[in-house]
């Protein structure tokens, strides 16, 4: 299809049209926030998240549990020198890498972000990392692995590599305590204050996300 003297492929006009409902998303969500009834964050929003906590922390790598379709790497994957990105289901993570087959700085890795996190964290070419919680069970069609949701199992497991990390961010942070097999809201907090309240990092919850930033030098 012609677009301003450009051939576009599928995956091309399947994009524009995502970034347009992103900022019609992002649009309704600052709305939201106007009128003080905010409750989930559309995906654009929290790539602007995302975006914002990067600069924040100076992040170069981006490792995000849970790929699904592959829409927060690809649109990471324009800001980071590396994405690496870990799916569960095996048909997701083929779908995902096919979409995401011509960003070359983008990796769909298959398999448990419980196993995979900790093998990435300890090669040597990676550091000043941003790890983006997200891979949990949601619904038919996704994976669900030892634990519907397994972010305060892999912030004990991210602990080990605090001086590689910069920031962590868990999304959907409304879904604990609430959705089946979740743990609560108290136990998540209390698993970010045991790994990484150690003076170097600062922990909030701002829009439905719980943010783990490294404010002073290295842990
Ligand atoms: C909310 S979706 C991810 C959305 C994606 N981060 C995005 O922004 O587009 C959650 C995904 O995590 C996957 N998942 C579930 N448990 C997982 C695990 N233990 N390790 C890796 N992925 C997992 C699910 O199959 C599902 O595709």
């Amino acid at each position: 299809m012609p677009f301003v003297g450009v051939r576009m492929g599928e995956s091309g006009v399947h994009r524009m049209v995502r970034d347009l409902k992103g900022f019609l998303g992002y649009g309704l969500d600052l709305l939201r926030i106007l009128r003080l009834d905010f409750k989930n964050p559309h995906s654009y929003t929290k790539f602007r998240m995302i975006r914002s906590v990067q600069r924040k922390a100076h992040c170069r790598v981006l490792i995000e549990a849970g790929t699904y379709f592959g829409a927060t790497a690809d649109r990471c994957s324009r800001i980071f020198d590396q994405v690496y990105t870990i799916e569960l289901d095996e048909r997701l993570a083929e779908k995902a890498s096919d979409y995401l087959k011509r960003r070359k700085n983008v990796r769909v890795m298959k398999g448990d972000a419980l196993h995979i996190l900790p093998q990435l964290l300890q090669r040597e070419d990676i550091g000043n990392v941003l790890i983006y919680l997200d891979g949990h069970f949601c619904g038919d069609g996704t994976a669900c692995g030892i634990f519907p949701e397994p972010a305060v199992e892999e912030l004990r497991l991210l602990s080990p590599y605090k001086e590689k990390i910069n920031a962590v961010i868990v999304d959907d942070f409304r879904s604990f305590g609430s959705e089946e097999g979740f743990p609560a809201k108290s136990v998540l907090l209390k698993s970010a204050e045991d790994c990484f309240m150690d003076g170097f990092f600062e922990t909030t919850v701002f829009l439905d996300q719980l943010l783990i930033v490294r404010t002073r030098g290295r842990g």
